[in-house]
């Protein structure tokens, strides 16, 4: 975890920036406790040890990863200055920075002329991004999927708009059908898509929903804020990779750097296509923007404060690593979705495993099979535990019985929905660790079958 290489590029960082600030008069000030700090930083570090190791490849759970060292460093930097990228007044260069990377992030979708800027988190930018669909429809329904991500609902209700869920198909996505029907009534205002479901990674198809708005004339606003970087990959199926390829005739897009983006959590991001929705955000503040006549971003956007670090941050990532096809950091995404695939082959290949369907991104779902599927459920959280013995971090979700029905042959379904196993491979390095991923699985797995009490 730990990298000495890292440090020492930061300390000749720091000096460079104080440099920047040499000719102010010397401040002899110290910071109060400063004599303490080692051992409340030791102190910090004890407690901090009560954690999954997420940073490594047998943590293969829920969404998480530490950020790119050049991430952690540059964050690390700019917290000496700690610029607030509301105004320019608070955060200069690193509202600049922002422009650009966020600049990058549109690129990604082939716009070039548009609004965005950073934000808290997908959360947030989906928050935003319903706020101005609500103002251009008001009144009208926001449609996602059962498995949009659950704060679509109660962002609604924050906003107090309308809104209404759209069955999925048994591969997770949005049923067309379902959607098609459901927009004959004409009261829908925005649809969401989402590019890669939080439970399965699942890709709604974007181009018959694009389809439906020739006719139906709704807004569509993409939550990518897992899968928007998918994007750039290159070994995507047939129908994610069709949607993707469309991902730019949206009206808005959320997608998450401190999801897939490398960064550490507070960097959301919210893009929409027509920079014209900048004047519903128009505010009178009679203290905040006076340093110059040149856009700040809080003029843009729904919070106020806001950390210029997360901006230095993600500058610095993308500089490093630019957001190309065929680049290191596409690659890295690849190499987690190949990670995926081959995991995924091997739980279809064995019996003792039911899986639902072939991952669509890096995210896949899979159970020990039992008798039926309440012994199945009560299995996958045997082996859940079992295999955090074995150091294998995984996860849990409940998912539909219509996702695995195809697969459950003869298990007997006496429940709507199955509790099963969930595993984010995330991590570039989750490739070169999937033999002793499924090792430790099938370990944990026999375990369990076998009735051994794990411990
Ligand atoms: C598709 C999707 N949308 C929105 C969110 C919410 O993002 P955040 O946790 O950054 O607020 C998530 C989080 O997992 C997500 O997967």
């Amino acid at each position: 975890m730990l990298d000495q290489r890292e440090f020492a590029a930061l300390l000749e960082a720091a000096k460079l920036l104080d440099c920047g600030f040499a000719k102010l008069p010397k401040l002899n000030d110290k910071a109060p406790g400063i004599e303490r700090l080692g051992e409340v930083l030791n102190a910090t570090a004890e407690r901090l040890k009560d954690n999954y190791p997420y940073f490594h490849p047998l943590y293969a759970g829920q969404m998480l990863k530490p950020p790119h060292a050049v991430a952690r460093m540059a964050y690390a930097l700019a917290m000496w200055i700690n610029p607030n990228n509301h105004a320019l007044d608070g955060g200069r260069a690193t509202s600049a920075m922002e422009k650009e990377a966020v600049a990058e992030i549109a690129g990604m979708f082939g716009w070039t002329n548009f609004l965005g800027h950073l934000c808290g988190g997908g959360t947030t930018a989906n928050l935003e991004a319903l706020w101005v669909a609500g103002q251009l429809h008001p009144g009208k329904k926001i449609l996602a999927s059962e498995q949009a991500h659950y704060t679509h609902p109660r962002i609604s209700g924050v906003l107090q708009l309308p809104f209404e869920s759209v069955p999925t198909d048994e591969l997770g996505r949005m049923d067309m059908n379902a959607l098609a029907r459901r927009l004959e009534r004409g009261d829908a205002g925005t649809v969401v898509a989402t590019m890669g479901t939080t439970a399965t990674g699942s890709v709604d198809p974007l181009p018959e929903i694009l389809a439906l708005r020739t006719k139906h004339g709704f807004r569509i606003h993409a939550d990518a804020a897992y899968g928007g970087y998918f994007v750039l990959a290159e070994n995507l199926l047939d129908e994610a990779k069709k949607a993707f390829a469309r991902i730019g005739e949206v009206d808005s897009i959320v997608i998450d750097p401190h999801k897939h983006g490398l960064q550490p959590y507070g960097c959301g991001c919210v893009l929409f296509r027509d920079p014209g929705v900048g004047r519903l955000y128009k505010h009178d503040s009679p203290y905040t923007y006076f340093s110059s006549a040149e856009l700040h971003l809080g003029e843009i956007s729904l919070e106020c404060s806001r950390p210029g670090a997360a901006a230095a941050a993600l500058w610095a990532t993308q500089k490093l690593l630019p957001l190309r096809k065929r680049g290191e950091f596409a690659r890295g995404l690849e190499r987690g979705r190949k990670a995926a695939l081959a995991l995924f082959e091997k739980l279809k290949a064995n019996s003792r495993f039911v899986t639902a369907f072939a991952p669509e991104l890096d995210i896949l779902v899979f159970a020990p099979r039992g008798g039926s599927v309440s012994e199945t459920s009560v299995l996958s959280r045997k082996v859940f535990e079992a295999a955090a013995k074995h150091e294998l971090h995984l996860a849990v979700a409940e998912l539909p019985i219509h996702f695995w029905e195809k697969n459950l042959e003869g298990m007997k379904c006496d429940l709507e929905a199955l509790t099963c196993l969930r595993s984010v491979l995330m991590k570039p390095e989750h490739f070169d660790w999937v033999e002793r991923i499924w090792e430790l699985l099938l370990e944990a797995t026999a375990g369990v079958l076998s009735g051994e009490t794990c411990g």
